[in-house]
């Protein structure tokens, strides 16, 4: 069983000959052969044997199983793949001995050009120097095969250094940089030659060529974000520091590497990207709330977000976003652990409630919510019931409506069950992850494999603590199977033609689960004869991948070595898959005798879907084909505008009766007048055509306004005085503008929505404005304005 090996400084590759290999074959469905809603509805359990159609796993796979023996190290090990199809792995082993006053630490890089089969030690390229392992590697954009490495800089020299490589890490180059960079080098989306980094000292230093050359920029920044083309958005203290300042910070934009400044914002309590939208929370003017104000045009024009104020000690959070639209989340006040989800229209100003008593804890700043990127407009994520239970929900018309996910077929509910027979699927996601229930990994969806989804979960009528098995999904969550028992590690490879698996134990493991069924039927592998205390599984990003990398180590008295393992399936698979491979499949699709089958956001898609009886390669060249057909449109295709709600269980909008006599807190000033309405807009994103329209009548609603009307410029004044003059420009404003754009803008119609929009209002004056919020001295650390891991995604 020995090697054909290759004897480098720190490494050994093997290829292992399995002589041993022997496979084991089980599906959990078998003999209780259930309903797909999938590609195959008909296709019933075949029994599970690859062997009876030919396969000798033992051939197929002993000959692609790699064994790498790392240099003794302990501490951490990281990866990353850089480029695309380049197989090229980086794999960073730290040891850190942290002494009193500084650390003492050593770095070993590894390099890999075939996908993990052999490694080759680079650490003379980076001249042996200490790496450190929280700023990671960053990796370029795109497929530049850049590579940044921050070293240890905590001896003598004034600043820091860098490690840089633009060629797929062949070669380095040591580059000393005049600061220390307080966290990881972040590149531009496009063009990974322009880099951005904050300094210990909260100074803000840009680069123009790959690291070569640093210039400061500005002095006092809390925290910098690329934004399009060249422009650099940020946020500047005064004079005291970014914690004491927060909610009096300057937002401030350049476009021309720091030649000159824009002041966009003031008062900001924090700022995020996400889709087309620049958010900022700004303070209003009774200071202890904000407000989010939202920006299409990078920061030249604001308008205010029709999303409640929050006090000092609530949070906004943007959950995904998107060109279309966003998820945004707004904690409830006190310390409940939920808020309420809304979505936006297309210009991120009108919001929608999409779901209340939304789960967000408190104290880790989790939440569970995950963008099902197999199938399009699904989401799952979790809410905190009055009895404190945690629950999963499932969305498929991005959060129009919320359903808790079906029971597997079969599955009995568990003990958390008030009925036996009535129960749900609960998912384990980030949460249950920060609470360290044996959840070794969060929900994985990829687009390239259509509809498959993988998560841990439960079946009661809440998420349980006890040890949750491995469900799959095979139409995007409508049904859902149990896949395997008890937790595991799983990937997917060849865009979903196989799912492997490695179960979590405390036991050291040499056994790999695959199915090349969707995971229906499962063979297991003995990779090794010797098993490994296993870290994880690795595999290519994209999930188009034929082989995984199975990390893990050995440990006896003296030593510990890092360990992997690359398991290359294209032997398996050793056919390229045809046309009679592939079958079609409606999305979304319920209920064929409907016209309107599969319909979401105004249109079907049909993919072309891997059988799953086909053992067959897709290869990397494999493209999902999609052929969408538009929807004729309904009154779900619309929601309600501005002013108006949708009574509990129908589909009309009406007007909200608080509006009746009175003024309206929320409107829309400026350019993006639209206050003229008939009660709909459709929903971001949705391409229905024909079929129903809402023919109400249109009402002027601009007479309900109390404006409060900020531009950029205005967003600076604090006096108490100005702001009611500013009302009455805006209001003047407005009118005037109104007149002409409005009939034009809104025939064209804008894409809009409010669902149940009177809760909202309800809501909102209940909150912030009398002053109601106590002011609270705790702080969320988790969650104030700058992130130390700079999370896109988390306003703040
Ligand atoms: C591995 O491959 C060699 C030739 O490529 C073949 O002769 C041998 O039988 C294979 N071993 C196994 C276990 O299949
Ligand atoms: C590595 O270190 C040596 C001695 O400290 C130095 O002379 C050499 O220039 C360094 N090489 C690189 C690539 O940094
Ligand atoms: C800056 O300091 C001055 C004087 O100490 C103080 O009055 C002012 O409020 C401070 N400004 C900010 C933004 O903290
Ligand atoms: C969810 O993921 C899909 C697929 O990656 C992406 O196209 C979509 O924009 C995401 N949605 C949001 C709201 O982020
Ligand atoms: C709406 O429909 C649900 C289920 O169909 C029902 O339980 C609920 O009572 C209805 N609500 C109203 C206000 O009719």
């Amino acid at each position: 069983m020995e090697p054909s090996g290759l004897m480098r400084a720190g490494v050994l590759c093997v290829l292992v000959v399995q002589l041993y290999g022997f496979s084991r074959e089980f599906g959990l469905g078998t003999g209780t052969p259930r309903v797909r809603r999938g590609a195959e509805p008909q296709l019933e359990q075949p029994g599970c044997d690859l062997r009876a159609g030919g396969f000798d796993l033992a051939k197929a796979l002993g000959n692609n199983t790699h064994k790498c023996v790392f240099d003794y190290l302990s501490g951490s090990v990281s990866l990353s793949w850089i480029g695309d199809r380049t197989g090229v792995i980086l794999v960073l082993t730290t040891f850190q001995v942290p002494l009193v006053i500084m650390s003492f630490g050593q770095s070993k890089l590894y390099r890999s050009e075939d996908y993990g089969k052999t490694f080759k030690d680079i650490t003379d390229l980076i001249n042996n120097t200490f790496i450190r392992t929280e700023f990671g590697m960053a990796i370029g954009p795109e497929n530049s095969g850049k590579v940044i490495l921050t070293g240890d800089a905590s001896g003598l020299y004034h600043g820091g250094k860098i490690f840089r490589s633009d060629d797929f890490a062949k070669n380095f180059i040591r580059t000393d940089i005049p600061f220390h960079p307080l966290t990881q080098i972040i590149y531009h989306p496009q063009n990974s030659d322009f880099l951005l980094s904050l300094s210990t000292e909260g100074n803000l230093w840009i680069s123009k060529n790959f690291g070569a050359k640093w210039k400061e920029i500005h002095k006092n920044v809390c925290l910098a974000k690329w934004g399009p083309s060249t422009t650099i958005f940020f946020t500047t203290y005064l004079n005291g520091s970014c914690k004491a300042d927060l909610g009096l910070l300057e937002l401030k934009r350049t476009k021309d590497f720091g030649k000159s400044f824009k002041t966009i914002g003031t008062k900001i309590y924090s700022f995020g990207l996400g889709g087309r939208f620049l958010f900022a929370s700004v303070m209003t003017e009774k200071g202890n709330t904000r407000r989010i104000h939202v920006s299409l045009d990078q920061g030249e024009t604001w308008n205010m977000a029709q999303l409640p104020s929050v006090g000092q000690e609530q949070f906004y959070s943007i959950l995904a976003a998107n060109d279309d639209m966003v998820f945004m989340h707004v904690d409830e006040p006190g310390d409940t652990g939920h808020g309420t989800i809304y979505t936006s229209d297309d210009q991120g100003i009108i919001y929608s409630k999409s779901l209340e008593r939304h789960f967000y804890s408190t104290t880790g700043g989790e939440t569970d919510f995950t963008n099902v990127t197999s199938l399009r407009g699904t989401f799952i994520t979790s809410i905190l019931s009055e009895d404190n239970s945690i629950q999963s929900v499932i969305t498929f018309d991005q959060g129009g409506e919320w359903s808790p996910l079906r029971k597997p077929e079969n599955a009995k509910c568990d003990s958390t069950a008030k009925n036996k027979e009535k129960c749900s699927l609960h998912i384990h996601a980030s949460y249950s992850m920060s609470q360290r229930l044996n959840v070794p990994m969060v929900p994985l969806s990829e687009p390239s494999a259509v509809g498959i989804v993988i998560a841990h979960g439960s079946v009661g009528d809440a998420i349980s603590v006890m040890t949750p098995d491995v469900y799959i999904s095979d139409d995007g969550g409508y049904t859902w199977a149990r896949m395997l028992e008890g937790p595991h590690h799983y990937a997917i490879l060849d865009s979903g033609g196989i799912i492997v698996a490695v179960e979590q134990t405390i036991q050291p493991v040499n056994v790999i689960k695959f199915s090349t069924d969707e995971g229906q039927c499962w063979y297991e592998y003995v990779f090794s004869k010797d098993p490994i205390s296993f870290t994880g599984l690795a595999s290519e990003p994209g999930a188009k991948s034929m082989s995984v990398n199975i990390w893990g180590f050995q440990e006896s008295l003296l030593s510990r070595r890092w360990i992997s393992y690359t398991i290359d399936f294209s032997d398996l698979l050793n056919r390229e898959c045809e046309e009679k491979d592939y079958t079609t499949w409606l999305a979304h699709s319920n209920n064929p005798n409907n016209p309107a089958d599969g319909c979401v956001l105004g249109y079907k898609e049909e993919f072309r879907r891997l059988r799953k009886s086909s053992i067959c390669q897709n290869g990397r060249d494999y493209i999902v084909s999609m052929v969408p057909s538009v929807c004729p449109c309904t009154l779900d295709d619309f929601l309600c505008d501005f002013g108006y709600f949708r009574p509990e269980n129908e589909s009309h909008c009406v007007e909200q009766p608080e509006l009746k006599g009175h003024d309206l807190e929320f409107c829309l000033y400026g350019r993006q007048e639209r206050l003229k309405t008939n009660g709909y807009r459709k929903i971001p994103g949705d391409k229905c055509v024909g079929g129903k329209h809402p023919d109400r009548e249109e009402t002027d609603l601009k007479r309900k306004c109390t404006s409060n009307y900020l531009n950029p410029s205005q967003l600076a004044v604090s006096s108490s005085s100005t702001p009611v003059i500013l009302a009455v420009i805006g209001l003047m404003l407005t009118t005037a503008v109104a007149g002409v754009v409005i009939i034009k803008k809104y025939v064209c119609g804008g894409r809009f929505l409010v669902h149940r929009y009177s809760v909202l209002q309800q809501h909102a004056e209940a909150n912030g404005f009398e002053g109601a919020d106590t002011l609270d001295a705790v702080t969320h650390a988790g969650k104030t304005g700058y992130h130390d891991d700079s999370d896109e995604d988390l306003l703040e």
